[in-house]
């Protein structure tokens, strides 16, 4: 029970990756908030494990406001923050040559910036308990080819790195995780047969699954990676060599 009367807010937990992170969270003794977009899947993840659902959009400084407003009124505080909503099993396929403008705005105020705009409504909660972890969800895509989707998640990743400056003060740490090829039903929508492909050149051959990357996130989280920040941890199967 690592997460014994700590409060977490994990983004984009109504399915996928942030659904299992939700639950392995709760189950280790967190007061777990589900915020995403959509509602009926969120209040349902959230009614299982006994936590709370908030409507929220991190692409919006308003809505990531109210977020932490209806946390601390239920919670009393916040201590962790997981940024793992992205617009993903949706995506439109495109080049970053071609892709509608408006689109790509769109895309990357919450894939990119959504972090971004999270941490600046949350991190003074965090500061208030005496310090608190962030977790970003970058991807192995950050390394490899893939137009704007990678593009945003390099994104991701430098700004894990620069946060960490400015919040290593405050005694808030932050890191991301870049899964690899997970078998979630969005990544069956974006790739479907092409996943078996991939998985040739993983040197584990399997895809990850969503609990693969439960370990990762919830040592950052904890305090046992307290002196760890700014770090980028593959979980990939062995999918990248980054020197
Ligand atoms: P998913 O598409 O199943 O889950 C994403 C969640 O984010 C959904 O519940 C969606 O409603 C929510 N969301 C989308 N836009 C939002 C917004 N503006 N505000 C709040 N919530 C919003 O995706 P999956 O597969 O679970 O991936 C989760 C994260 O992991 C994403 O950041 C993705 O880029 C990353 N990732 C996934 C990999 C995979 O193979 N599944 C591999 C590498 C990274």
């Amino acid at each position: 029970m690592r997460f014994q009367d700590k409060v977490v807010v994990v983004t984009g937990a109504a399915q996928g990756i942030g659904e299992a992170y939700a639950r392995a969270l709760a189950a280790e003794g967190a007061s777990v908030v589900v915020a995403d977009l959509n509602a009926e899947a969120g209040e349902q993840v959230a009614g299982d494990i006994g936590g709370l659902f908030v409507r929220t959009d991190v692409s919006s400084h308003e809505s990531a406001a109210a977020l932490v407003e209806a946390t601390v009124d239920r919670y009393g505080g916040i201590d962790g923050l997981v940024n793992n909503a992205a617009i993903y099993g949706e995506m439109q396929f495109d080049l970053l040559i071609s892709v509608d403008w408006d689109y790509y705005r769109r895309f990357m105020s919450v894939n990119m910036d959504g972090a971004l705009v999270m941490t600046r409504a949350v991190h003074p909660e965090l500061q208030k308990r005496g310090g608190g972890s962030i977790v970003n969800q970058s991807s192995t895509a950050a390394y490899l080819y893939s137009g704007f989707y990678g593009l945003a998640k390099v994104g991701v990743n430098g700004l894990t790195q620069q946060l960490a400056h400015e919040l290593g003060g405050m005694r808030i740490r932050g890191n991301a995780i870049a899964p690899g090829p997970t078998d979630t039903a969005a990544t069956r929508t974006q790739a479907g047969d092409a996943a078996k492909e991939l998985v040739k050149g993983l040197a584990l051959k399997r895809m990850g699954q969503p609990e693969d990357m439960v370990g990762a996130c919830l040592f950052l989280l904890s305090d046992e990676s307290s002196w760890v920040t700014g770090q980028i941890i593959a979980v990939d199967g062995g999918q990248t060599f980054r020197p």
